[in-house]
């Protein structure tokens, strides 16, 4: 048996070459993986998802689920300069917990990972769909939709995710460079609908602010109110967790992995903060709510037919960037995870030329791109939110842990105010869990309750120690 209670060593000295990772990161490459992995789906589309649920007070909703994930953020650069080893809130929870929580905390990131890709993956298909259609050029429904929307198979979203994974293999390093030049694209395309938008700014539609309350609660069948917006559009937030996963491939990682966390944190706070603002306050927000493509159609709706055309673009070019972030992130928990016996040892293997993992971001992929190409992500994107406020939890709570258990220990990066900022990410992010739909919280329950049993059934298979 497994004994579920061990932690994980610390240093990482031990590994042979075989099962490490090469360093080829700096806090540029860090903040642009960040801002990669943050901006996409989330403020391209839960803007007016957002604002159907909470009215013009989806503004609030995106600043409680900034604050929240600007507190836990802070708890997770503290730790991940304490810990600089791959697998974040994985390794964290096995290094300073123990084992039975670092499984539930990596199944849940299985979860956080998957689904995002997955789920930016169809989004991103749809667009280029629509994209493709307004060049003459329109995809037959089999091939463009799973068989929940009457097609066969998405065939864009399978091709995205391989398509991903290939540049992945290739090198961190490659993938991170071509990963700093989209993130440009997607920075351009939000200030520029921001600076075209601008003009049509009228307070008056913040009026009635919040016509739905606060508390989430049940219209029609559907949860309601600001905190049920935040739940939602904590999506478009989370991703700068994606950082903490290239810790060991980082050459600094004390100096660079902070400035990647907080900087890419900050940069994406402020761009929503702009955009959400704009967008509710140049059009009555009834008539965005339910769009796929809220930004674009505000534009058209504002005269800017061409502007629309571009952010469109930019999105299809730039939106892979967080397929990548992902992806990145799934395949070396996944590692992390076979190095520590959890999983098949084989898939724990970097090749000798690239440096990579490249088995598993192939297996990864392969089982990502099954879901995007088959099964109808979008009602359980939530889902995604339930794994990663999971994950934050538990990061916030093992950089408390060590603050008592070590407070004199050294600290590359301290989280100001611990006692007030760790207790507020974990209620925080409490709070937004128990604000999601009753549904999702229910296949939470399931999912961890089906990697109990897997990992009881590993425990009676093996009971090889963390390799480091
Ligand atoms: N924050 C990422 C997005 O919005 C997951 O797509």
């Amino acid at each position: 048996m497994r004994n579920w209670n061990r932690r994980k060593p610390m240093a990482l000295d031990t590994l042979s070459s075989a099962h490490r990772l090469r360093p080829t990161l700096s806090w540029w490459h860090l903040i642009a993986l960040g801002v990669g992995a943050i901006v996409g789906t989330g403020i391209y589309t839960l803007v007016g998802i957002g604002a159907g649920l909470a009215g013009p007070a989806v503004i609030l909703s995106f600043a409680i689920a900034g604050a929240v994930c600007a507190c836990a953020a802070l708890c997770y650069a503290e730790v991940a300069t304490m810990i600089p080893a791959s697998g974040s809130a994985y390794t964290y929870s096995y290094t300073v917990i123990g084992e039975l929580v670092a499984w539930i905390v990596g199944w849940s990131l299985i979860l956080e990972y998957s689904l995002v890709v997955s789920a930016v993956a169809v989004g991103w298909s749809g667009y280029t769909a629509g994209f493709l259609t307004s060049l003459g050029i329109p995809l037959p429904a089999a091939i463009s939709a799973g068989p929940h929307a009457g097609g066969l198979l998405n065939v864009p979203a399978v091709l995205i995710v391989f398509a991903v994974a290939g540049l992945l293999a290739l090198g961190t390093r490659e993938s991170a460079v071509v990963n700093a030049i989209l993130v440009v694209v997607k920075i351009v395309a939000l200030v520029l609908f921001i600076a075209v938008a601008l003009p049509h700014y009228d307070a008056g539609q913040f009026h009635p602010f919040m016509p739905y309350g606060f508390a989430a609660h049940d219209v029609n069948g559907v949860q309601h109110g600001v905190m049920a917006a935040a739940a939602i559009i904590f999506f478009a937030f989370y991703g700068f967790d994606a950082i903490s996963t290239a810790a060991e491939e980082t050459k600094n990682p004390g100096r660079d992995l902070p400035i990647g966390i907080v900087g890419s944190m900050l940069i994406c706070t402020a761009l929503y903060v702009g955009v959400a603002a704009v967008a509710v306050g140049s059009m009555p927000y009834t008539t965005y709510a339910n769009s796929a493509e809220p930004l674009a159609l505000i534009l058209r709706s504002l005269g800017q037919g061409k502007v629309a055309a571009i952010i469109g673009a930019a999105a299809i070019i730039a939106l892979p960037t967080v397929i990548l972030a992902f992806l990145f992130g799934q395949s070396r928990i996944f590692f992390v995870m076979a190095r520590d016996g959890l999983l098949p040892a084989k898939l724990a293997r970097v090749n000798a030329r690239t440096g990579t993992p490249i088995r598993m971001t192939m297996v990864t992929a392969l089982v990502v791109s099954v879901l995007a190409g088959l099964v109808p992500l979008d009602a359980i994107a939530a889902l995604a939110n339930a794994g990663t406020l999971a994950a934050f939890i538990a990061v916030a709570a093992c950089m408390l842990i060590m603050r008592r258990r070590e407070p004199d220990r050294a600290r590359i990066f301290a989280t100001p105010l611990p006692w007030v900022v760790g207790p507020l990410a974990i209620i925080g992010c409490l709070y937004l869990f128990w604000s999601l739909p009753g549904t999702t919280k229910l296949f939470f329950l399931i999912w961890n309750v089906v990697g109990l049993v897997i990992y009881q059934w590993i425990g009676r298979r093996t009971d090889a120690a963390p390799a480091a």
